[in-house]
């Protein structure tokens, strides 16, 4: 097996966040090149209301923007905005030259229909990959925008040349966000995918043949080293906070690390790649903005 990243060459550890780093500084690279060529990429963040988790996103996501050098706005709006406010910000930033990635952090508040502010999203800037053009072009084998999450997980299975065509994968989680675009990426990279969700029965057993394991299901340290096949590649969405405060993620690294061949931690796997993968679509769509022009 060939590792991509030497610091990670004796370990079977997948380091997303050396990755991410590698990833940023490539894409700073192709910024500067797009500037030159009289072109800033711009990415517009909106965020509604003070949901804590959601403040910290948002800050992440335009301080990234900011040091790989692409034009960042955030505007925060009220909890109390009306759902009509937000649909005209929308489309000024859709007519806008300027922002070529246009993201709504979410949940919203209850008065505010995400599907309508998901629909009033201009497709070619919805960075985020959830308008349902965006989703039914992906799964259609088409894809425009792929949400970040699983974009950045199909890069760590590039840089650790992890094989997967022919092989079974299994998905834990039927979200939008995360398990549907994952297995269908990997289905169109010729794995063999099922997904599993909260409801399915006898689990394990499913678990126990993947070969490869993608666990997004938001349950602290759910998945133990009797879960999993040996050689397993497993892939760690989870994000969750014990009593400590302390981070875990769904799957029990600890155990689970001593049966794979190759893992992502938690902190330091998933994590950082989702945001670099954000700012790899808004560098992509400004590329794209200006080759039209230039046609
Ligand atoms: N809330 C939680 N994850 C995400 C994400 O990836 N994008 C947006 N817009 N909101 C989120």
């Amino acid at each position: 097996m060939k590792v991509g990243l030497w610091y990670n060459s004796f370990m079977n550890l997948i380091d997303g966040k050396a990755l991410a780093a590698k990833m940023q500084a490539e894409l700073k690279v192709k910024v500067d090149k797009l500037k030159e060529a009289g072109s800033v990429p711009g990415l517009a963040v909106i965020l509604v209301g003070k949901d804590p988790a959601s403040q910290i996103y948002v800050r992440n996501k335009a301080r990234q923007a900011t040091a790989i050098g692409l034009n960042s706005s955030v505007v925060r709006l009220p909890e109390t905005v009306s759902e009509k406010e937000l649909l005209e910000l929308i489309e000024q930033y859709n007519q806008s030259e300027q922002w070529h990635g246009i993201l709504v952090q979410l949940p919203l508040p209850k008065h505010i229909s995400e599907e309508k502010v998901l629909l009033a999203i201009d497709p070619e800037k919805d960075v985020d990959g959830f308008h349902p053009m965006n989703m039914g072009r992906l799964w259609s084998g088409n894809p425009l925008m792929i949400p970040s999450t699983p974009a950045g997980i199909m890069e760590m299975f590039r840089e650790y040349n992890v094989e997967l065509s022919g092989k079974r994968a299994v998905v834990i989680g039927r979200s939008n966000i995360v398990g549907k675009p994952m297995a269908q990426l990997l289905m169109m990279a010729d794995a063999t995918v099922t997904i599993a969700h909260s409801r399915t029965k006898n689990l394990r057993e499913l678990t126990k043949e993947a070969d490869i394991l993608v666990v997004a299901i938001g349950r602290d340290r759910m998945i133990k080293a009797d879960d999993v096949k040996d050689g397993a590649v497993v892939i760690d969405v989870g994000m969750n906070r014990d009593e400590d405060g302390k981070l875990h993620g769904d799957v029990d690294f600890d155990e689970v690390k001593e049966v794979a061949s190759l893992i992502t931690p938690v902190p330091g796997g998933v994590g950082p790649m989702t945001i670099t993968m954000l700012m790899e679509q808004t560098v992509r769509a400004a590329t794209r903005k200006m080759n039209e022009n230039s046609n």
